[in-house]
């Protein structure tokens, strides 16, 4: 028979990703065959050992993924405590289907929702960094001319200096058009994705955000997908994110 890490086993569950998994454990909310298991690198048998989380069993849900185009005004996390509609009511699903990461309420765009904790952890932790397309509409100050606009994006090959001191990644970015005389569709494309970071590095530069849309996350595009519409991700789509 073969046996698993317990942290593995939950997170193949799709209650957390392994890290947290872990902290469940050490937190003493896991029980394995009816016996408290605080100790990590315990091994269990999936078809023998009976599992609890908060004393309940662990449900080995099939995995889906799905992406979601999110309109603004929705939050992207899987609840919300002041009760407003969040990215998971508009995928209605009977698996337990979390967001892949975050996007302001304000932000529009690609967002990707799965039961799958480990590429859940996969695609959030930092290590793993897969680039992050958006394009942005800004705001930029009413005598800067089309070449300002270039030089000032140009900063972000270096890396900007954001808020707390925070020294953001070498990115990518370039203007897509000009909407007006001081307003301009942007694309940018990071590796990292820290809170607010595409508003903070374009307010680093002198401009500000407008609206504010992800495109691509890796090798997944949002394509002509209808704001708040979602569908399943293709196998190859899956096989690409793995
Ligand atoms: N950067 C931001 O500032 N907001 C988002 O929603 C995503 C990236």
């Amino acid at each position: 028979m073969t046996k698993i890490v317990l942290q593995k086993a939950l997170a193949l569950a799709g209650v957390a990703s392994r890290r947290r998994a872990e902290g469940l454990i050490t937190a003493g909310r896991v029980k394995v065959n009816g016996q408290l298991v605080t100790k990590l690198g315990s091994r269990v048998a999936l078809e023998a050992d009976k599992i609890t989380v908060h004393g309940k069993p662990l449900l080995f849900e099939p995995k889906v993924y799905f992406l979601l185009h999110k309109p603004a005004g929705i939050v992207s996390t899987a609840r919300d405590d002041r009760g407003r509609k969040t990215v998971v009511d508009l995928v209605p699903s009977k698996e337990r289907l979390v967001p892949v990461g975050r996007l302001d309420v304000n932000s529009t765009g690609l967002i990707l929702l799965t039961n799958d904790g480990e590429l859940t952890y996969e695609l959030t932790h930092p290590k793993f960094e897969h680039d992050k397309e958006y394009e942005a509409l800004i705001q930029v100050p009413h005598d800067w001319d089309k070449k300002r606009v270039e030089a000032a994006l140009k900063k972000f090959v270096h890396g900007v200096r954001l808020a707390h001191g925070f020294k953001a990644s070498p990115a990518q970015a370039k203007i897509l058009n000009q909407k007006s005389n001081d307003r301009y569709w942007v694309s940018i494309t990071l590796h990292e994705g820290r809170k607010h970071q595409v508003r903070q590095m374009i307010n680093s530069i002198g401009a500000s955000v407008v609206e504010l849309k992800r495109v691509r996350m890796g090798p997944i595009n949002l394509g002509d997908l209808a704001i708040g519409k979602y569908r399943p991700l293709t196998e190859a789509e899956i096989k690409l994110l793995k």
